[in-house]
């Protein structure tokens, strides 16, 4: 290929770094100043190595779902590829609703997922929902008859679902997005260019309350795209919020660039409990994950990046990479395992630039959010074991006052409780490190639905979801201002 001419090169690198929008570099004052150059709050109390856990009695079921140390999972559940898009294809599929009332059926279930026949998606003491490959139905129909264990099929065909589940807008939203600058609606899932698009797009518009900076990348080399609403008052408590760390839960993505519309757009008008924060917000940790949920497997959970130890399996479980008790119970060390940890803690560079970002930060972090779906459950630490940090009672009634709004708002019920109590043990979780760094009110949510949709919630939801949690959200800023 011809090189281009040496001035006509010249210039447009010139244009080009003229014309780029700097939203990156923020008026004196108003930069995002290190931690080593701030006295930290959370030196008060909390340091990590003071927070005692509180054993509680061990659960007589010990932990069903997710416990399998010592199982060698078989390997990743990858279907048929359609010859013609290259995405797996769900067609024929099921998800199971079964009641888990008896010791025996929790073994039949991890007998059955060692067989990879079923998946386990979302699941408490008494239910878990299992996902069924078509070629699998009939043998696992069998062994349910034979056991008399009762079910309810929740989803009879997966793909028809996902078929349904992001329809594209109509004419007017797409009239809209010509106009207002940037392509999110809120009508659709979008793809990561859109969402950070968005982001830059409001750190344009607002320079004086937002800002952007990327964080790190990921394992492909996205950015890591934090957003940070300030009104730059060096008194406020701060709040991280993230999403999508599990790529196939559209709902969390969704819902955090909607709380970042929400308060950048009509900041002038937001209670003080909202100005007097500093929120930062990064709407998708596992970007490599999501993108390939819109092209390649919807229902990818982990991030990308191959195992090291080859078997040709793809990916970590973010929410198990974390260094906090990193390696303990609900966690697998098998590559193949869709809660696969990781090689050691902080491997992946998705986890590793979120635990830098918020341990380097001057910011005075007070709470830390992370979203996720689903099963509607707001979910304190410890997520490791079956223990309470020292202060969970006051988690306890902030989460519950949390769930009073949200169901006020819109009418859906969230359970409240710790993530290892209620649900089950899981280490290496977010949630977990962050209330290990002295972050007080620390909570993991799942959004909705409980199962009727599960993952594959359609579109026509992300609006009520994202306002009853917005809801949720108004409450805990009014705690952090108590
Ligand atoms: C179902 O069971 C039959 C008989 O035991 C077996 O031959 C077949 O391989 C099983 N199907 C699957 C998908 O495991
Ligand atoms: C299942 O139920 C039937 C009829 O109630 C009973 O005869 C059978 O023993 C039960 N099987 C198991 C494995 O519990
Ligand atoms: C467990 O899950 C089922 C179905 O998803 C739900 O009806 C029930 O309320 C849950 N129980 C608890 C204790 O969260
Ligand atoms: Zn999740």
């Amino acid at each position: 290929m011809e090189p281009w001419p040496r001035v006509f090169v010249l210039l447009a690198v010139t244009a080009a770094v003229l014309c780029t929008p700097l939203v990156n570099d923020l008026e004196p004052g108003k930069e995002w100043p290190p931690r080593n150059s701030v006295k930290q709050p959370l030196d008060e109390v909390n340091e990590p190595a003071k927070l005692q856990a509180i054993p509680e009695e061990e659960t007589a079921t010990g932990d069903p779902i997710n416990d399998n140390l010592d199982i060698p999972e078989p390997e990743a559940q990858i279907l048929t590829k359609t010859a013609f898009d290259d995405k797996v294809d769900y067609t024929g599929a099921q998800v199971w609703k079964v009641e888990t009332n008896k010791n025996s059926i929790w073994l039949t279930i991890m007998r059955l997922r060692r067989r990879n026949l079923i998946s386990t998606w979302a699941g408490n003491h008494s239910y878990v929902d299992v996902f069924i490959k078509p070629n699998a139905i009939e043998n696992v129909t069998r062994v349910f008859q034979r056991e008399n264990i009762s079910y309810e099929v929740v989803i009879d065909d997966l793909q028809k679902r996902i078929n349904e589940e992001n329809p594209p807008l109509d004419e007017n939203d797409i009239e809209l997005q010509d106009r207002q600058g940037h392509r999110m609606t809120w009508k659709q899932y979008h793809r990561l260019s859109d969402i950070h698009d968005f982001m830059d797009y409001l750190a344009k518009t607002y320079p004086a309350i937002v800002s952007v900076k990327t964080i790190g990348h990921s394992y492909e080399g996205r950015d890591l795209k934090v957003l940070r609403i300030s009104n730059g008052n060096p008194t406020n408590k701060a709040v991280f919020i993230d999403g999508g760390i599990h790529a196939r839960e559209w709902i969390s993505p969704a819902t955090v660039t909607y709380f970042i519309n929400q308060f950048a757009e009509n900041f002038d008008v937001e209670s003080d409990d909202i100005k007097n924060i500093d929120w930062y917000f990064l709407p998708v940790v596992n970007p490599d994950g999501y993108e390939y949920t819109h092209v390649g497997d919807r229902l990818w959970r982990k991030n990308r990046k191959p195992g090291v130890l080859g078997r040709n399996c793809i990916g970590t479980d973010l929410n198990r990479n974390f260094g906090y008790r990193w390696g303990g119970k609900g966690a697998s060390s098998n590559p193949c395992s869709d809660i696969f940890r990781g090689s050691r803690a902080f491997s992946e560079p998705e986890s590793r630039a979120v635990s830098e970002f918020i341990s380097s930060s001057a910011a005075k972090f007070s709470a830390y959010l992370t979203y996720h779906s689903y099963g509607q459950y707001l979910l304190y630490p410890w997520g490791y074991d079956n223990a309470l940090p020292p202060d969970h009672r006051d988690l306890d009634v902030v989460g519950k006052n949390i769930a009073q709004a949200i169901r006020q708002a819109g009418g859906t019920t969230y359970q409240v409780g710790s993530s290892s109590g209620l649900l089950y043990p899981a280490s290496g979780g977010s949630d977990d490190w962050a209330k290990g760094q002295g972050i007080k009110y620390t909570y993991t949510i799942e959004l909705r639905d409980t199962g009727r949709y599960g993952f594959v919630l359609p579109t026509t939801q992300i609006i009520p979801v994202a306002q009853e949690s917005l809801a949720g959200l108004r409450v805990l800023a009014k705690q952090l201002h108590a």
